[in-house]
């Protein structure tokens, strides 16, 4: 078993510049995937033209964004021009979705700081032609802040939707055993308990998700190197739910890759962006790895090892992040 880690790259500028060469995509370039005709650039989500450019005329039936928070992990910016630019992508999302559509955004709340940019970012969105549905809460596994405030392990996710689009939720249950008794409803004029209603021996997924993992470098889902990768079960979940078979599912914060994985597992197609070249090209090889190995993960190797088995680390990491997600 190989035990080769990527430190985390947004901390690593040594390892970036050794990656670098290997990266099929230059800034502005779209790769075609030859087999189920995905797409992914190495593109500006803000930039309406590459956004067209990428769709090619098509538009999709799902947005499954998640862009950075403005929280500490990631370079600051005032609200302001935070907010200013969420709303360049989200105009450039409404444009390429279909009239029936849905968007799903994961945000985050600073409590250290307002809770930003999460209210600014819901005002934001009142302008535009979208209707709220959900704000889901994902419970994390770990946490920051446990010693003068209670720990911080959510993450949010906004649910809107255009139009009418399809909402497959009756597919859709966690792998909670439904253990609630004595809850009493009458069906066609007979009481019947929570257990004989149900369709199922666990309960339905809400809007608090408790049943998902966090990723973590023991999971066969890990990317190391990537260090807000999304759990596969929760893209999974926003997929089948609001999208159908063939359907378009678009990305433009792709990273790890996760939406694109996910999109081919179920039968979607996934057109899909990032601004770095290490981070497109490492979403094509998560899918090309997954097709010949059918592992959504390199667990304790990573994208590159057939090139870089060993890297040169920079002075500045610190050896545990590559065993660690930020929490973001
Ligand atoms: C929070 S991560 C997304 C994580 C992803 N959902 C996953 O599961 O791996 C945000 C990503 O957005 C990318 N990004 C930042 N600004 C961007 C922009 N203007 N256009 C496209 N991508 C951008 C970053 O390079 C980073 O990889």
């Amino acid at each position: 078993m190989r035990n080769s880690p990527l430190p985390r790259l947004d901390a690593s500028p040594g390892v970036r510049k050794q990656l670098l060469p290997y990266c099929r995509l230059q800034p502005g370039e779209i790769w075609t995937d030859p087999v189920r005709g995905h797409r992914v650039g190495c593109l500006d989500a803000a930039d309406p033209h590459s956004i067209h450019r990428l769709m090619n005329a098509e538009r999709a039936q799902l947005a499954i964004h998640d862009p950075p928070y403005n929280l500490a992990a990631f370079e600051f910016r005032s609200i302001k021009s935070f907010i200013d630019w969420c709303e360049k992508w989200i105009s450039i999302t409404e444009s390429v979705l279909t009239t029936d559509s849905s968007l799903y955004i994961w945000i985050g709340a600073d409590q250290n700081n307002g809770f930003q940019p999460l209210p600014d970012f819901m005002i934001m969105m009142r302008a535009h032609p979208f209707n709220t549905r959900s704000l889901v809460t994902m419970r994390n596994q770990r946490g920051y802040g446990t010693q003068k405030n209670w720990m911080a392990v959510r993450q949010e996710l906004l649910y809107y939707i255009k139009g009418n689009p399809c909402f497959n939720v009756s597919a859709e249950y966690t792998d909670i055993p439904k253990i609630l008794r004595g809850y009493y409803k009458k069906v066609n004029g007979k009481l019947t308990e929570n257990v004989q209603r149900s369709h199922s021996n666990t309960i339905r997924a809400g809007n608090v998700w408790v049943d998902v993992q966090q990723v973590f470098y023991r999971m066969e889902e890990n990317v190391s190197g990537c260090y807000a990768q999304k759990p596969f079960k929760s893209i999974e979940r926003i997929i089948k739910a609001s999208s159908n078979d063939s359907d378009l599912v678009i990305d433009f914060f792709s990273h790890s890759g996760t939406t694109l994985l996910a999109s081919e597992l179920l039968g979607r197609r996934c057109f899909t962006v990032d601004i770095d070249p290490i981070y497109a090209e490492i979403t094509i090889r998560r899918l090309e790895h997954f097709r010949s190995s059918f592992r959504k993960g390199w667990q304790n190797g990573h994208p590159f090892q057939d090139e870089i088995p060993s890297f040169d680390l920079d002075d500045s990491i610190d050896p545990k992040d590559s065993h660690q997600k930020a929490l973001i």
